[in-house]
């Protein structure tokens, strides 16, 4: 090698992705989960964390209600603050796949705009969207939380399915729907669909 091609250290430019990707054998990316809230989201994404890390990739889950307790602990749920905290989400995401890392994005994201946004700025060859398309009728017979019922109430506005929108995603990659199986099911096939788009290197 000359000296060209392999510079002292301190005189090399930063650290490209494609350069990390070597490292891990994958592809940095963002797996980005939208449905209602008390579709699964965070359970499916939770499962294929586990998933990939025993299959020594990195991965990272990024959970809209974690999330919510720091990054956008000011934001509430207006259609500004949820494009605002969506906004943001993508941010730090995008570093995180920057860093070589498969990162698992789960948040209600009701709105097809922010969803988009999200996509061109991460960038479309690194980014895969699952719709856990579990029906609202199900997700509030489950009230984890007890939201809905809040929400039923009157208690709690401007929520998603109730008084707020879910705009349905116009064209995911990949979606889940009960019928498909348990949660673990569920992220069996987000991690075939990963293989099968390639992103996870020569599997
Ligand atoms: S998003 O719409 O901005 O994408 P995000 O996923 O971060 O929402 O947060 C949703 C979580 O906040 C829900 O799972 C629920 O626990 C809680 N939450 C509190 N108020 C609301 C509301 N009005 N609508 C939806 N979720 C709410």
């Amino acid at each position: 090698m000359t000296d060209q091609e392999n510079p002292p250290l301190w005189e090399r430019g930063m650290l490209s992705v494609a350069q990390r990707e070597q490292v891990t054998g994958h592809r940095g990316m963002v797996v980005w989960f939208t449905g209602l809230s008390g579709s699964g989201k965070t359970t499916v994404a939770r499962a294929l964390d586990h998933l990939l890390h025993g299959h020594g990739k990195r991965s990272f889950l990024m959970d809209g209600d974690v999330l919510r307790e720091g990054i956008t602990s000011d934001l509430g749920f207006s259609p500004e603050d949820r494009t605002e905290n969506l906004r943001r989400f993508t941010e730090v995401a995008r570093l995180f796949a920057n860093a070589g890392t498969i990162t698992l994005v789960s948040a209600i994201s009701p709105y097809e705009a922010s969803r988009q946004q999200a996509k061109e700025r991460i960038g479309s060859e690194r980014f895969l969207m699952v719709h856990v398309a579990t029906p609202l009728e199900v997700c509030e017979a489950r009230d984890v939380k007890g939201l809905y019922a809040k929400a039923r109430a009157g208690e709690l506005k401007q929520f998603t399915g109730i008084d707020a929108p879910y705009e349905e995603p116009v064209n995911p990659d990949l979606k889940l729907v009960p019928e498909d199986g348990d949660p673990g099911v569920m992220a069996h096939a987000v991690y075939d669909a990963l293989v099968a788009g390639g992103f996870l290197g020569g599997e």
